[in-house]
């Protein structure tokens, strides 16, 4: 794997984001023991304080796997904001709602069960601040989806832009040829947007963000 910043730097910015909370903790160990991929701990820490500061009352996520982010970000909202966040695998979901039980935010997150191309046409209301991190063969579709349900001024933020470094390796390895390539044209797609000031940051696996102009 190619890595983003050097490894001694990565080693060494990890030694001060230790994490405090217990469940947080659980569900990081739970995440890396089970191969199932959450926000990097720098990114999350980086999408909550970016909450903190711009304060939205509605936040869309795509991809809630077992609610990692989901609940980072809504114990960064004010007492009116709320998450609604979508996903379709039935095992996540259920841990998912474990999670959420055992965060005390039942009334804070929302989770809607299915796939988000069936669910987003229904949604009626705009966002304030999206979170897309679903399968990243979808992002382009659901990032047309993401751009109708965002508010003006509003921000959208997506992982894993910068696939493990990929993008701008010349020895991908087979299995991540056909990723690596959907993704560095999505790159293209959403920093030349003229609705969209957007910026892509070596943070974690790559964080994309833009504000809706
Ligand atoms: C990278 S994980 C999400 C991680 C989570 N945001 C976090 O950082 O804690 C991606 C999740 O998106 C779900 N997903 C992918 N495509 C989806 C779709 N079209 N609709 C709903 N869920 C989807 C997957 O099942 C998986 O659980």
């Amino acid at each position: 794997m190619e890595k983003i910043l050097y490894p001694s730097l990565i080693k060494y910015l990890a030694s001060f984001n230790t994490g405090t909370e217990p469940l947080l903790i659980e569900m990081e160990n739970f995440a890396a023991e089970n191969n199932i991929p959450i926000l990097s701990k720098d990114s999350a820490k980086f999408l909550t304080m970016l909450i903190s500061i711009y304060k939205p009352r509605r936040i869309l996520e795509l991809g809630t796997a077992i609610a990692y982010s989901s609940i980072r970000m809504a114990q960064s909202l004010g007492k009116k904001g709320v998450v609604h966040t979508i996903e379709k695998s039935i095992d996540n979901i259920t841990l998912a709602k474990e999670n959420i039980e055992k965060a005390s935010l039942k009334e804070k997150i929302i989770l809607y069960e299915g796939n988000a191309f069936d669910i987003l046409p229904n949604m009626g209301k705009k966002y304030d601040f999206i979170f897309l991190d679903a399968d990243k063969n979808d992002y382009k579709r659901l990032f047309d989806y993401c751009m109708i349900l965002l508010k003006s001024e509003g921000i959208i933020f997506i992982d894993n832009l910068l696939w493990k470094g990929y993008v701008a390796s010349t020895r991908v390895p087979k299995d991540f040829r056909s990723s690596t390539k959907v993704i560095k044209e999505f790159n293209k797609m959403f920093l030349s947007q003229k609705n969209l000031q957007s910026i892509i940051l070596p943070i974690g696996d790559g964080i994309g963000i833009g504000i809706k102009v």
